[in-house]
């Protein structure tokens, strides 16, 4: 969460710390600020809301100088107002911070004993704080070092100094931090994709890093002080999925470009020609794999849950599934024949890492499926499986999920051959359907039309419920957490057969209730439970891939999705839970790209 950029150069910063700060308000948008040095001065400028706030406060009065950092905020300690937007900077030091330091309550009264007063109720103060008393004694080197010792929690910085004009500090703890290079100029940035319009080199700092950024040169240290090299990264060139183009936000774009993420997704992963799956190097044998776990935060969650089902009804294989921040702090016996598999989008979302390095630790096999190839998660699994889905910028997940439910499901498909629980003849069948997957979803994308006249009936809703059994409950899971997050509706994603133990209750005239029935092994049973619905006064909106006349007096709505085959269904019905959640969100003026309260890429716990 939050977004830090640092720039150092030979010529004026403001216009690109802003520029940068716009791509970088996916990870909070609560408020804004930044901090240049200029005239010997340090030039600090905040506001509450979004970077374009901040622009006009520039406008006014330009921020001059050639070394600044700026910052987009998602509030954790402190309400979201302009004293608490970051930087935060005494006369001496300006700090812009990413995470949560632990211990700030302890370390701020330590402060206040000392006579110093705090500002804001943020924790970053502290930091500002400890290296303001610290640059009494030491450089600002020795300065950072000192302070990081006593903070606990996981974070990264971004520093600047009134006395030491041309370095930026950047720090890395947990929260991820990249270091960017070009001709008279040197970039920290919280993520590649912040610095992706000014260079395409790219170092990263690992954890208890540290790294010392003039406009010529980057140093970096290790947690020991000790001077280190980093690798340079080349960033690949994503400039057609980083606009919006012609359409209205992020997320639409995302909607319809999904029958491409899915062909990119399929093309990379099963070779035509030989009639395969393109996975080797499995980290433990197939044959000798144990069981899988998946981990995933929210949506990425979602997604292993419906893997849960594939690798159940194609392999032999036992599976696990645990949300990451559940999965962090279970007392678990590790298995070095288990497969560790963490699902992630962004590759930087803080319980899935911290998961991911709990089974580091237990030096059990991990696997990664993952959007951003550059992100920490990739980098430290040691298999890596991208879903090749180009950059996902609306807070909202929608071509991500896409892609990593095919990304599963191609490998459940793979270790299904290799073990030999499938038959060729079915696996020859399954890649045959799975190629039919992308023109499906352009098929599937026509429905737009029935789903925004579905999406009125949610206007005057108090709550909705989505139901489903089978491979439907994880769309029906996911479809509740779409409504929730763009039109703050409250909505339950429930199993239908689990409604009679309590949800029930919440049925009463006029609910809307969505009931996901694709013509599987569960269709009857769940009509059964929706006439249990129907009983109550609940209003169906129905959505299945079989087509039969049940618009009624009791059905306000139906939608028909493609058949291909079950297994796929789950794909193909995540298509209308995400044309409806964004129809009710336009409907309802939220804002789409950004919904309220949440951010992109979650970095604190
Ligand atoms: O980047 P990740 O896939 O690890 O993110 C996990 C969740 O934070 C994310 O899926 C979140 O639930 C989305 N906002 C849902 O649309």
């Amino acid at each position: 969460m939050c977004g830090i950029i640092g720039i150092a150069s030979n010529k004026p910063v403001s216009i690109n710390i802003i520029n940068s700060l716009k791509k970088l308000e996916y990870r909070g948008y609560d408020s804004a600020g930044l901090a240049t040095l200029n005239n010997n001065k340090i030039d600090e400028k905040k506001c509450t809301g979004r970077v374009e706030e901040l622009e006009k406060i520039l406008f006014k009065s330009p921020s001059e100088g050639n070394l600044g950092i700026g910052h987009v905020r998602w509030a954790t300690h402190g309400v979201p107002n302009e004293i608490n937007a970051h930087p935060h900077s005494t006369e001496i030091v300006s700090v812009v911070h990413n995470g949560i330091i632990e211990n700030s309550d302890e370390l701020k009264k330590k402060l206040e004993i000392k006579g110093l007063r705090f500002k804001s109720q943020t924790d970053t103060e502290v930091i500002t704080l400890l290296i303001t008393e610290a640059l009494k004694k030491y450089d600002p080197l020795e300065s950072v070092f000192s302070t990081l010792k006593q903070l606990k929690g996981s974070f990264a910085l971004g520093i600047i100094f009134k006395d030491n004009k041309n370095i930026i500090i950047g720090a890395r703890r947990g929260s991820p931090l990249a270091v960017g290079y070009a001709q008279d100029e040197k970039y920290l940035g919280s993520d590649s994709y912040a610095l992706k319009s000014m260079t395409n080199k790219i170092s990263y700092l690992d954890d208890g890093d540290l790294c010392v950024l003039t406009k010529d040169n980057v140093e970096f240290y290790d947690e020991k002080k000790k001077k280190i090299n980093k690798k340079i990264y080349n960033l690949s060139d994503d400039k057609n999925t980083s606009e919006k183009g012609d359409y209205k936000n992020f997320m639409s774009k995302e909607i319809f470009e999904q029958p491409i993420t899915a062909k990119n997704c399929i093309n990379e992963y099963i070779d035509s020609l030989k009639k395969d799956i393109n996975i080797y190097n499995f980290p433990i044998q197939p044959n000798n794999i144990n069981k899988i776990v998946l981990v995933g935060c929210g949506t990425a969650y979602h997604s292993c849950l419906v893997a849960k089902y594939w690798f159940e009804e194609l392999t032999n294989i036992d599976v696990d599934i645990d949300i990451a921040s559940e999965f962090r702090y279970r007392k678990l016996k590790f298995n070095s024949q288990n497969l560790y598999i963490f699902v992630s989008q962004s590759g930087e979302t803080a319980d899935t890492a911290a998961a991911l390095d709990l089974c580091k630790k237990n030096k059990v096999k991990t696997c990664s499926i993952i959007n951003s190839v550059e992100s920490t998660i990739a980098r430290n699994s040691d298999w890596v499986l991208p879903i090749h889905a180009g950059p996902e910028i609306g807070v909202a997940s929608t071509k991500a999920f896409l892609g990593q439910m095919i990304v599963l499901y191609i490998l459940c498909l793979k270790l299904a051959k290799s073990r030999q629980d499938i038959e060729d003849k079915d696996y020859q069948l399954f890649l045959e359907r799975l190629k039919l997957i992308p023109d499906a979803i352009k098929k599937t994308l026509k429905i737009e039309s029935s789903i925004q006249s579905m999406a009125k009936e949610f206007i005057d809703a108090k709550g909705s419920m989505f139901l489903g059994r089978g491979y439907s409950f994880p769309i029906a899971l996911e479809g509740a957490l779409k409504l929730k997050e763009l039109s703050y509706l409250h909505a339950e994603g429930y199993p239908a057969g689990e409604m009679k133990h309590g949800p029930l209750a919440l049925i009463e005239e006029g609910l809307p209730v969505i009931v996901i029935a694709p013509k599987d092994k569960y269709y009857e049973k769940t009509l059964s439970n929706m006439q249990e619905v129907i009983a109550r006064g609940g209003k169906i909106l129905f959505i299945s891939d079989y087509k039969k006349e049940l618009i009624n007096e009791n059905v306000r709505f139906g939608v028909t999705v493609p058949f291909l085959d079950n297994l796929l269904s789950p794909i193909l019905l995540t298509i209308p839970i995400q044309l409806l959640a964004y129809h009710v969100a336009l409907l309802k003026g939220c804002d789409i790209d950004k919904p309220r309260n949440l951010a992109k890429s979650v970095t604190v716990e």
